[in-house]
């Protein structure tokens, strides 16, 4: 009998459905509005010039791919932790590990969490990314959600979503997007991470930061604002950072795990425990292009030219908001996607009636995710109009 023969067919989430679906479609003019990716005008998803130097150099320059270590490279885990907390940060709590990307340290840090308390549950916002509750189902952490969205506003429903993890445990796992929530676009305001902060602090929460759009909402300072807050208030932090996004290196698979432990020992202990889990999952984390953001990060130049390039992409993110709502209020004559202006990020979601986004694909070769998620950047105004015509059309 065959090994396979009865084995389903395993299912991916939503959004690689729908990638596939739209490489294998023929019409000239379809539209990506689906995966998150950074797109410029042409809807292309350049390499950063910075990235590009920095690549070319260490490829002309590099003497050995021997092995590193668990923790990747100490170069690019120190650059990392400056550019999120500054220079003048207090390391002695403070540790990183290289990882396969953003999703591999969600997987190393839950398998951490999963080892140092198996009863835990995590809390994940509803809505979240399609990955994070299959990423603790796999390792077996229990998990529930709390409230995040006010439907009719789209905007964070706060009120609902403090009084949902007041019913948390002690020692139970609040998974946070640090800025620009994915799917939503809406986020919460510094004064409401300070109270955020309050609660996990009085009801003995640790948060888990997932860091995957830095820079993309207001800047790289101001986009750290969580970590930071919750670094300085309180003893036990846990973070994800993707560079997917930030550097624009999707398919090399460079992120960190950060944790923060009451004591340096502490730090130490959960640290190797993330380094285990990386041992039996892949090993050792890529090394190339951390080392090439590494040389970004710390070379004075090419440092200032990511910080333009990425500072492009963020306007451009606003400008293509605006322009959305705006071609929504000319097309449908009502201001029901002004929201999308107010949002911050790759993402919002559109608030459609079932059947229009089977619409929107099929009769319009226009492609986004069931939930009405759309990429921000793959618009451009007449995109924007394309997508608001073709809704009047549908409706
Ligand atoms: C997304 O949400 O589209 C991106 O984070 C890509 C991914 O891996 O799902």
């Amino acid at each position: 009998m065959s090994l396979f023969a009865e084995l389903p067919e395993a299912e991916i989430d939503a959004v690689l459905v729908l990638a596939q679906a739209f490489q294998a479609d023929s019409r000239a003019d379809k539209v990506d509005l689906g995966i998150g990716v950074y797109r410029n005008e042409d809807g292309n998803t350049p390499v950063m010039r910075a990235i590009a130097k920095a690549t070319q150099d260490l490829a002309a320059n590099e003497v050995t791919k021997a092995y590193i270590g668990l923790g990747g490279s100490d170069r690019f885990n120190t650059a990392i932790l400056d550019l999120l907390l500054g220079s003048d940060r207090n390391t002695s709590r403070i540790r990183a590990v290289q990882t396969a990307a953003g999703a591999g340290a969600l997987r190393l840090l839950t398998e951490m969490v999963k080892a140092a308390k198996p009863n835990a549950t995590m809390w994940i916002s509803d809505p979240s990314w399609f990955n994070h509750a299959p990423i603790a189902e796999t390792v077996g952490l229990a998990w529930t959600s709390y409230t995040y969205l006010d439907a009719d506003t789209q905007s964070v429903n706060f009120t609902q979503m403090c009084a949902d993890l007041e019913g948390a445990a002690e020692g139970d796992i609040v998974l946070l997007h640090a800025c620009c929530h994915n799917p939503t676009g809406a986020n919460l305001t510094p004064a409401q991470w300070d109270e955020v902060t309050v609660l996990l602090k009085r009801k003995e929460l640790t948060p888990m930061l997932d860091i995957a759009y830095l820079g993309f909402a207001e800047g790289l300072e101001k986009d750290s604002y969580a970590l930071r807050k919750m670094i300085s208030d309180l003893p036990e932090v846990i973070a994800a950072l993707s560079c997917s996004k930030t550097f624009g290196v999707y398919r090399d698979r460079v992120g960190a795990a950060i944790i923060v432990g009451e004591t340096a020992f502490a730090a130490d202990a959960a640290r190797s425990s993330v380094m285990a889990a990386g041992r039996v999952n892949y090993s050792f984390p890529p090394n190339f292009t951390a080392e090439v953001i590494a040389n970004v990060l710390t070379d004075i130049s090419l440092r200032e030219e990511f910080e333009s390039e990425l500072e492009q992409m963020r306007k451009r993110l606003i400008a293509n908001r605006q322009g959305f709502a705006a071609a929504a209020r000319k097309h449908l004559g009502d201001g029901r996607f002004d929201y999308v202006a107010e949002h911050q990020g790759m993402f919002s979601r559109l608030r459609l009636d079932s059947g229009t986004v089977p619409a929107l694909r099929d009769n319009y070769g226009i492609f986004i995710p069931n939930d009405g998620r759309i990429n921000v950047a793959g618009l451009n105004p007449e995109i924007s109009d394309r997508v608001a015509t073709a809704i009047k059309a549908i409706s």
